[in-house]
């Protein structure tokens, strides 16, 4: 199956499985993956290290100007990086996912990440995961998808997730901090999350992630009249 030079927007709840399943998307397809979310913790674990964020989330409005030498940007095998270092493992600590939001939620953090997404989307062909791709960042996306599954199993998976990393994580602290990101993620004023009223829902409680792929590829051969090769 060729597919069109088009954006995909996958957009949902925290640990639904949206990276994963967008990066095998974009294997699968020979698209680019930009992962948003990195951008916003890349912006945090700065905020944190250079003392712009204090420990009950006061956001120093310094972090404006500082955020335009931030280097931050993304490796082709999609680790991040500030400068030459790269960041990938620190930002998926539970340090920073419990000051994630609060940074999300200011207008010129989320200008600054939105900035970086269309400089590096050029063209097209690529498939991003985050919040508000499909609402405000890339609103006329060819394909849109909101992700959700169920809490219990969405606490779970991150949980395996930290385990994994070797971490050290109490499940109700990481049910603790997905209700938050939940709630702060949705009830921001700045580009809440929402689904965009032309995305597919897609609930992946009970799928794997070959059916979930196997799902998208039938809505965009729909979509595009394609046929496989
Ligand atoms: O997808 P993630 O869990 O890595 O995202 C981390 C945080 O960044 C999440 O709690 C909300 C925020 N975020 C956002 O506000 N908008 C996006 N497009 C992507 C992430």
């Amino acid at each position: 199956m060729t597919v069109p030079d088009i954006i995909i927007a996958i957009d949902g709840y925290s640990s639904t499985g949206k990276s994963s399943f967008a990066k095998l998307m974009a294997k699968e397809l020979g698209f680019l993956y930009l992962d948003s979310g990195a951008l916003y913790r890349g912006v945090t674990l700065f905020a944190q290290e250079e003392k712009f964020i204090s420990p009950s989330n006061e956001i120093n409005p310094a972090l404006e100007a500082a955020l335009q030498g931030l280097d931050l940007w993304f490796a082709s095998d999609n680790r991040t990086f500030i400068g030459e270092r790269c960041i990938e493992k620190e930002i998926r600590t539970m340090e920073v996912s419990s000051q994630v939001s609060p940074i999300a939620a200011v207008p010129y953090v989320r200008r600054f990440v939105d900035a970086k997404l269309h400089e590096l989307a050029g063209g097209g062909r690529v498939i991003m995961d985050g919040r508000d791709i499909g609402t405000t960042v890339f609103p006329n996306a060819e394909i849109k998808i909101f992700m959700t599954a169920a809490p219990e199993v969405r606490a779970q998976r991150r949980y395996d997730e930290l385990v994994m990393k070797g971490e050290n994580p109490v499940l109700e602290e990481v049910q603790e901090n997905l209700r938050q990101r939940d709630y702060i993620d949705s009830h921001r004023e700045t580009s809440p999350l929402s689904r965009a009223s032309d995305a597919f829902i897609l609930d992946n409680s009970n799928m794997t992630i070959s059916e979930e792929v196997a799902w998208v590829k039938g809505l965009i051969k729909g979509k595009f009249n394609l046929y496989d090769d």
